[in-house]
């Protein structure tokens, strides 16, 4: 298939790319490079040895993309391209609106116009809020997002659905993602967060590298196993492999579907720590620290709807995902900016 790949040189998205491109797809990229490089892309080619088309060009910009679907044909769109950082998005909901929200209405006008009316979109498992069931199915009722980057991934699922009530012939799958980590295993691509990482393993790996001194553990007293807090991680190549199933879907015509991508396993922080530790064969020094505000508890996937319609499950574990993390962090200290 002739696919458009939406912010393909992000974390998620280049990683997707590697996979698209290994299954015979045809990917063209856009992004405008506001949180990733465009060098990025060219290791994806070292890894799959095919060029990647790519076109720097903001989702928002109906113009640029109008150009650009006459000249090419997509079978489907996949939509990454979008802000998300959360702190951020408190002190500046205004650029998230603007650019998750506005910057899909853009987009999606503009595939409209050509008659492309396939996309998989990236939502995040925060559009459940805090959960009312857990192990999470996609059945289980939207919940209050409490930032304004949750509110835009639950908007964009809602514009999304007004938009195949009027007119079926779009095929739309939103992929509500739990928590990627991981990297390539070739240690070419892998996350690159600018500034200080908000998230457990970017975090963990600065540390390991040196550039952080310790890990702050946000709260020890939640009704967990040990009191940190339980996530679902997966691994980006299995979050990625996800989206080529997603293709399948597609092409059968399904509608409108939502699936989790989660591995069903919750791990707590400390069990995080403790494998990095002892895959790696290093010390992470941490210390506790209070709840961090908006947190949930405990938050992991019930998978179970995209193992039997996308014939799709999570095929790596905790250590793979700590084990190729640090493999990226350690070939690359400052990330693609070396
Ligand atoms: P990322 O920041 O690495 O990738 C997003 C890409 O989109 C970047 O390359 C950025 O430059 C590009 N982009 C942003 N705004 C754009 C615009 N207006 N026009 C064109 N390009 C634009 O993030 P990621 O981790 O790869 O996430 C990809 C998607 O998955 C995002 O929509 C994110 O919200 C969603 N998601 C991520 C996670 C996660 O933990 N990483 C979890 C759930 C959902
Ligand atoms: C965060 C986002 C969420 C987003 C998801 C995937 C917040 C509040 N939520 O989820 O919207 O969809 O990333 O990108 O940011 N932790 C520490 N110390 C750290 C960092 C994290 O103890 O330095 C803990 C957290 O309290 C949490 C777990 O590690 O229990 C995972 O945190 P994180 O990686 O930030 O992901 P989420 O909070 O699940």
């Amino acid at each position: 298939m002739n696919i458009l790949v939406t912010g393909g040189a992000g974390y998620i998205g280049s990683h997707t790319v590697v996979e698209l491109q290994n299954a015979g797809h045809n990917v063209v990229v856009i992004d405008n490079l506001s949180n990733s490089k465009a060098k990025s892309l060219n290791r994806v080619t070292e890894i799959t040895g095919k060029k990647v088309d790519f076109f720097e060009i903001d989702i928002r910009d109906f113009n640029a993309l109008d150009s650009l679907l006459n000249k090419y044909k997509f079978d489907c769109c996949i939509h990454f391209a979008g802000l998300k950082a959360v702190g951020e998005s408190v002190q500046k909901p205004l650029e998230y609106y603007d650019n998750n929200v506005c910057g899909t209405v853009t987009l999606l006008r503009a595939l409209n116009k050509h008659n492309c009316k396939n996309i998989i979109f990236s939502s995040s498992a925060c559009v459940y809020g805090n959960p009312e069931i857990i192990p999470i199915t996609e059945n289980c009722p939207k919940g209050n997002c409490t930032n304004p980057y949750g509110a835009t991934k639950s908007m964009i699922e809602d514009i999304m659905m007004d938009l195949y009530k009027s007119d079926s012939n779009w095929n739309i799958v939103l992929l509500r993602y739990f928590n990627p980590i991981g990297a390539h295993q070739s240690g070419k691509i892998g996350e690159n967060p600018n500034g200080i990482p908000n998230n457990l393993m970017p975090y963990i790996t600065q540390v390991a590298v040196g550039k952080r001194d310790e890990l702050s553990v946000f709260g020890n007293d939640y009704d967990t196993h040990d009191g940190t807090g339980v996530r679902d991680y997966i691994h980006v190549i299995d979050l990625a492999r996800g989206h080529v199933c997603a293709l399948n879907a597609i092409k059968e015509n399904c509608g409108l579907e939502i699936f989790n991508l989660g591995t069903g396993h919750g791990y707590s922080v400390l069990d995080v720590v403790n494998a990095f530790e002892k895959v790696n064969g290093l010390k992470i020094p941490y210390v506790i620290k209070p709840r961090r505000a908006g947190d949930v508890p405990v938050c992991y996937a019930d998978a179970s709807k995209a193992e039997k319609i996308l014939k799709w499950h999570a095929e790596f574990n905790l250590e793979d995902m700590c084990r190729d993390s640090w493999n990226w962090q350690k070939n690359n200290p400052n990330g693609y900016g070396d």
